[in-house]
């Protein structure tokens, strides 16, 4: 494992960054002060309301954490694709007794103010996703000592990040749980996704910066597998969800092993941008004609997903998962470190004893 890297924590656990609510900092100081690194998640919020997530988090532990920032995406949405798609979720509304929300509600996540706070501020890493950062941010980030990590899921992103001079690149395999961070979304691409242990490989022999993996990871033996293939760390998203210190809702927490959800798909039904979450109505009904319009689509259904969530019902809601979800541990957050820091080492003596030296 590379050395900036490795100092930041004990054990090569990540816990991903969850915007929604899922990574908040009591779940990040949890995951830091077991040994694992703790993340939270800028997306969907102000820039003050992460820096007073920073503060709140800095308040629990003192052990090093990440922030994650969505990177602002081009207008490149077919306006009257989405005034369609408005349309076809009309019943939606009515029956959810919310209206639609307005789809020209911003699409640059406050990057520049979030940016500004990290900068004057620094935290000890800072990763992007949905795009990569400009050379110059990087190295503003770099000269504040902060380590800076760019979301791939090509070995072109992966090439992409190297040019902007990232310290490190978290690898997402098309297994993963949420949205895809890939740097630009097109539908001509969909179907192309690579699976983590494949993309890991190419990705290896294509640049030679540090990888985090991230993709269906649940248990020590799938962190050790990635390690083996050359990551330097594994990055877990759905494992980390369930825990009672994760800030997601509880019937998202209870779907993840429910029988009602017994498989996940990407889609664009909620947001515009391939996502991949357990099935549900929602998904099945619009999913199939949702369109291109990332995050003008996120705007449209925001209200809708609120109140099914408010109303108790999860068919509506986006219960984003990876395709591990059936192996999620509803323990507490140190605890599953712990664990999964063993499994880790266990399936690492495993291979040793298989393969003597
Ligand atoms: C609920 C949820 C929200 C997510 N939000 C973000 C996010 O804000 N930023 C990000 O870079 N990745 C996000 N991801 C993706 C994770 O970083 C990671 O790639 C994924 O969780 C790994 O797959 P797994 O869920 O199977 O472990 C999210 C994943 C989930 C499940």
């Amino acid at each position: 494992m590379s050395s900036a890297l490795t100092d930041l924590c004990r054990y090569p656990i990540v816990q991903a960054p969850m915007a929604g609510g899922a990574s908040c900092p009591e779940l990040a100081a949890a995951v830091s002060e077991a040994g694992g690194l703790g993340f939270l998640a800028a997306g969907y919020k102000t820039a003050d309301g992460m820096y007073q997530e920073i503060k709140q988090l800095r308040g629990l532990t003192a052990r090093p954490f990440g922030v994650n920032l969505f990177m602002p995406q081009p207008a490149h949405a077919d306006a009257a694709a989405v005034d369609v798609y408005r349309q076809q979720l009309a019943g939606e509304a009515d029956w959810y007794e919310t209206p639609l929300g307005d789809p020209d509600s911003g699409r640059d996540d406050g990057y520049e103010a979030k940016l500004a706070i990290l900068r004057d501020d620094p935290v000890p890493l800072v990763s992007f996703t949905f795009g990569c950062p400009t050379p110059a941010a990087v190295a503003r980030l770099k000269r504040a000592g902060t380590l800076t990590v760019v979301t791939v899921t090509t070995p072109e992103e992966a090439l992409a990040a190297q040019n902007a001079g990232a310290d490190a690149i978290c690898v997402q395999g098309i297994e993963a749980g949420g949205h895809q961070g890939t740097h630009r979304d097109d539908p001509a691409n969909d179907c192309g996704g690579i699976g983590l242990l494949a993309l890991i490989g190419q990705i290896r022999e294509a640049v030679p910066l540090p990888v985090i993996a991230a993709g269906g990871i649940m248990r020590g033996s799938q962190i050790a597998a990635v390690l083996a293939a050359g990551a330097d760390a594994a990055q877990l998203g759905t494992a980390f969800l369930v825990c009672p210190e994760s800030g997601a809702n509880a019937l998202h927490k209870q779907a993840m092993t429910s029988p009602l959800f017994n498989r996940t798909e990407l889609t664009r039904a909620f947001s515009g941008r391939p996502a991949r979450g357990l099935v549900n109505r929602f998904m099945s009904e619009h999913g199939p004609y949702a369109p291109a319009a990332y995050p003008e689509v996120h705007h449209l259904t925001s209200g809708l997903r609120k109140a099914a969530a408010k109303a108790g019902d999860p068919q509506a809601m986006a219960l984003w998962a990876g395709q591990g979800h059936r192996l999620a541990r509803d323990l507490p957050a140190g605890r599953l470190v712990g664990i999964l820091a063993a499994e880790t080492a266990a399936a690492g003596s495993a291979l040793a004893l298989r393969n003597p030296a």
